[in-house]
């Protein structure tokens, strides 16, 4: 019988595309630890990205082409991940963050701590190391949502953020009372993210998903300067008031070069519990054609629903509280878009490699 040798196998693999990233396996050196023995041929798949909703047709693929060598009987797909660092991120900052991204919206009350909550856990949940920081000084949402109050602990002059569900956490609302007023000025708002970003011993993350407060102010531009922010995500109700906000929010990232990963649109629907009926409350397709109009994806709808007020509520947010649920389906739906967006966003934005760096020295 034909010895299958790994250049055969290799050969296949090249024709086999990553259905996020449209390259195929070889090309993004995703192929890794080959092994071949006989007519049992094994590997592993290197994904960009715990959260990649396609790995069965990633492994059907693979497995397919493989087969087709003559000589192969068997074969064997593992998949690990290894998340890429966004580089823009590693001139500014030397913390372990690879990606960071934001949760925005034009108007305020549209869900957008709801979703950056739920999105987090969404990614964490996939297997992603990850934080939430809660952008959001006047009026911190994230400590109630994410179901607790511990105070951070302090370590060496560094801050080590408490962690709740798996996510490492930062919020002003640990520092403050939350019934208490503070006033807040520009430059005091500037630092006091500075140091949430820089003083936190976040340690290694693949994401860290940033709660902005609502509009385009202050917080979103310190952010954007200090941090440079791997993206955003943009979040609106269906009716046309939020929808002209959000093209302001799209403009105001376009300016400060934060690429605009997608809109999703919060509230979309109701479907009745006793009936099944669907219900358009604020009306239905505004955020889709508003995507299209200002030349950005569109990442999906999230249905208006009684429990995910209530997980914000109690402290237990939908995909941890009812996991099961349409709308804790249809959110780690989108989270899996938002993570292949930041993956095809690191691969167009890559270093190129093999480049001389001009700091090395050669001895000789
Ligand atoms: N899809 C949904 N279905 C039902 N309730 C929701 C949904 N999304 C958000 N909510 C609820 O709406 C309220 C506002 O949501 P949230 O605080 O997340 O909005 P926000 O945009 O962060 O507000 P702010 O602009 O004040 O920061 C909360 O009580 C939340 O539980
Ligand atoms: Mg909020």
């Amino acid at each position: 019988m034909a010895k299958v040798t790994q250049e055969q196998v290799m050969s296949a693999l090249s024709h086999v595309i990553e259905p996020e990233l449209h390259k195929d396996l070889v090309t993004l050196d995703m192929v890794k630890n080959l092994q071949i023995d006989g007519g049992q041929v094994s590997f592993t798949i290197m994904l960009t990205t715990p959260a990649c909703p396609l790995k069965n047709e990633m492994e059907a693929g693979a497995s397919a082409a493989v087969m087709e060598v003559p000589g192969v009987e068997k074969v064997t797909v593992n998949f690990d991940s290894n998340v890429p660092r966004d580089a823009r991120l590693m001139g500014k900052l030397n913390i372990g963050v690879r990606n960071a991204i934001a949760v925005a919206s034009g108007k305020g009350g549209v869900g957008k701590s709801t979703i950056a909550a739920n999105l987090a856990l969404s990614l964490a949940k996939d297997g992603a190391r990850v934080g939430l920081l809660d952008a959001d000084i006047y009026g911190p949402n994230i400590p109630m949502m994410m179901g607790t109050t511990e105070r951070p602990k302090g370590k060496n002059d560094r801050v080590i953020p408490p962690e709740s569900y798996g996510v490492k956490l930062m919020s002003m609302g640990f520092l403050v009372d939350p019934n208490q007023a503070v006033i807040w000025r520009g430059p005091m708002i500037h630092n006091a993210l500075r140091q949430f970003i820089e003083d936190v011993e976040w340690g290694e993350l693949d994401y860290l998903v940033v709660d902005l407060p609502p509009g385009t102010g202050d917080a979103s531009l310190s952010l954007a300067q200090s941090l440079s922010l791997t993206g955003v995500v943009i979040v609106t109700t269906p009716q046309q008031v939020a929808l002209s906000d959000v093209v302001r929010g799209v403009k105001m990232f376009e300016q400060l070069n934060v690429p605009i990963m997608g809109v999703i649109e919060n509230m979309s629907y109701f479907i009745a519990p006793d009936t099944g009926k669907r219900y358009d409350i604020f009306g239905h397709g505004g955020g889709e054609d508003m995507a299209k109009q200002v030349g950005v994806d569109f990442l999906g709808e999230v249905p208006l629903e009684p429990k995910i007020r209530l997980g914000g509520d109690e402290g237990k947010p939908i995909v941890i509280r009812d996991p099961e649920s349409a709308a804790a389906q249809a959110i780690r739906e989108l989270a899996q878009k938002v993570a292949a967006a930041i993956s095809l966003h690191n691969l167009v934005n890559a270093p190129k490699e093999f480049e001389a760096d001009p700091t090395l020295t050669i001895l000789n």
